[in-house]
């Protein structure tokens, strides 16, 4: 088999990388181990900055996500008992975010790639990326029983923080940057409506506890849990009692109980591979690189490296011109270090370490104090949320040759052009 660019993971970054190369005139193959049911029902994400909006939109992929996606315009910091909104479009000149499930964005992209788009296989695992040092690199794959090789022009590893394209780069070139955090999250899907109509972030001497949303009657709630910990050692009513503690106010604000239908634990890391190409090889998404959860930017950052790299890839196409895929992995790593330090300081703010001494806790009382207290703290904890534009980067990278700009960043400018938000904030 022979494609152009060959894509391991359906992933949200190799499902939208698909979609936006699909839209240039590039045709592509996706490799994806799992089965579809797999891919679209795994949960995760839920939050999307006003950037990965305005692509998807710009990409075709929006109709649904501007129908059902909630926008909202805040969040609830809760300390101490109390309660502080974060006002997002008031800090940051008008951005916002959207609550739509990661699952529902998977889902619509692959209806469109199976629709439109190229070959999207499923059930095909990636064994190898081979040569990708040369012009001429392939993946070595597993599907229906018989290994099969893709070549390639180029091959982008969407696969994850545990796919096999990262192995492909070079170890005396690769250099990885890690922390691992001693606790991690519980997180819950509850058929109960929020119990805010905005998420609450709540530190407390007990650990983190997240209210967050899927939809005005599903609730996603989530709990820090001690590292190891399992989602089957927590009963529900043990995991209701513990949410109604750490999420408690002075006023009368009263949690929402309702049937949970899913449960799981995820553990908590810091993680930059550099650089994110080698040769014909180009890594996005958390292939690349990971964050722990707290702030809600790993699919968001997904986003911005596949439409970094479909925008260099195109101007390649239009121009001849490899500046921008030279650029790529330095491109994006400014983007990714600013959100891996954003998520670092929304993590170390709100969690209770286990290793922290009293003196810590007023230290992250009194982060939160400045941050409730003054505008330029509140704005810095906005802007970090809302996301830092994507196409700053390109701006200040943009080609060095002068060309127009080309493929996803016009899609972007495009729908940034567009009147309004069509998203709706719940009542
Ligand atoms: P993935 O979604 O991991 O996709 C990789 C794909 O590659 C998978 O489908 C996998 O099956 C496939 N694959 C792996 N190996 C192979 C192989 N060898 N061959 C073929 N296919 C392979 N981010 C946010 O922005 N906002 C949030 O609110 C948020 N909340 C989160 C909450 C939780 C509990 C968790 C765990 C994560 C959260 N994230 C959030 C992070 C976000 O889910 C990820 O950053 C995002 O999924 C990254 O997308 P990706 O396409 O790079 O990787
Ligand atoms: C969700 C996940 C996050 O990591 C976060 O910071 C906010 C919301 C969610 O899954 O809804």
């Amino acid at each position: 088999m022979r494609t152009t660019v060959g894509i391991v993971g359906a992933g949200p970054a190799g499902l939208l990388l698909a979609r936006l190369l699909h839209n240039a005139g590039i045709d592509s193959v996706v490799l994806e181990s799992r089965d579809r049911a797999y891919v679209e029902q795994r949960q995760r994400a839920g939050i999307l900055e006003q950037g990965t909006v305005d692509v998807l939109r710009a990409a075709g992929a929006g109709e649904r996500m501007d129908r059902e996606g909630l926008r909202h315009d805040g969040i609830e910091l809760r300390f101490d008992g109390r309660r502080h909104r974060v006002d997002f479009p008031a800090l940051t000149g008008g951005r916002s975010v959207t609550v739509y499930a990661q699952t529902e964005v998977c889902k619509d992209l692959i209806a469109l790639q199976l629709e439109e788009g190229g070959p999207l296989l499923f059930g095909a695992e990636a064994l190898a990326v081979e040569d990708a040092g040369t012009d001429r690199p392939r993946v070595r794959f597993r599907y229906e029983g018989r290994e099969d090789v893709l070549d390639c022009d180029y091959v982008v590893g969407c696969d994850g923080f545990w796919g096999v394209a990262r192995q492909a780069v070079p170890a005396g070139l690769s250099r990885v940057f890690e922390r691992t955090y001693p606790f991690g999250w519980l997180g819950v899907l509850a058929d109960v409506p929020p119990s805010h109509d905005e998420l609450v972030y709540a530190r407390h001497e007990r650990g983190f506890a997240l209210l967050s949303m899927r939809s005005p009657e599903v609730s996603r709630l989530y709990l820090q849990v001690p590292q190891g910990a399992t989602a089957e050692e927590w009963e529900d009513e043990a995991i209701w009692d513990e949410l109604e503690r750490r999420l408690e106010t002075r006023d009368d604000w009263r949690l929402r109980r309702g049937p949970i239908t899913s449960k799981s634990v995820t553990p908590m890391r810091s993680h930059v591979h550099e650089p994110m190409r080698y040769g014909r090889l180009f890594l996005a998404g958390d292939a690349a690189h990971i964050v722990p959860p707290t702030g809600a930017k790993g699919l968001n950052l997904a986003v911005g490296d596949v439409v970094t790299l479909a925008r260099a890839l195109t101007h390649e196409k239009e121009t001849g011109s490899a500046a921008l895929l030279d650029a790529y992995s330095e491109t994006c790593l400014r983007r990714v270090w600013q959100a891996e330090r954003f998520s670092y300081d929304m993590t170390t703010l709100l969690h209770s370490d286990p290793g922290a001494s009293p003196f810590d806790g007023r230290i992250q009382l009194a982060r939160l104090e400045r941050i409730a207290g003054t505008r330029a703290a509140e704005t810095d904890l906005a802007e970090g949320y809302t996301g830092f534009p994507l196409d700053e980067a390109v701006r200040r990278h943009g080609p060095a040759d002068g060309a127009a700009p080309a493929g996803a960043e016009g899609a972007v400018r495009a729908a940034k052009g567009r009147a309004g938000h069509p998203g709706r904030r719940r009542a």
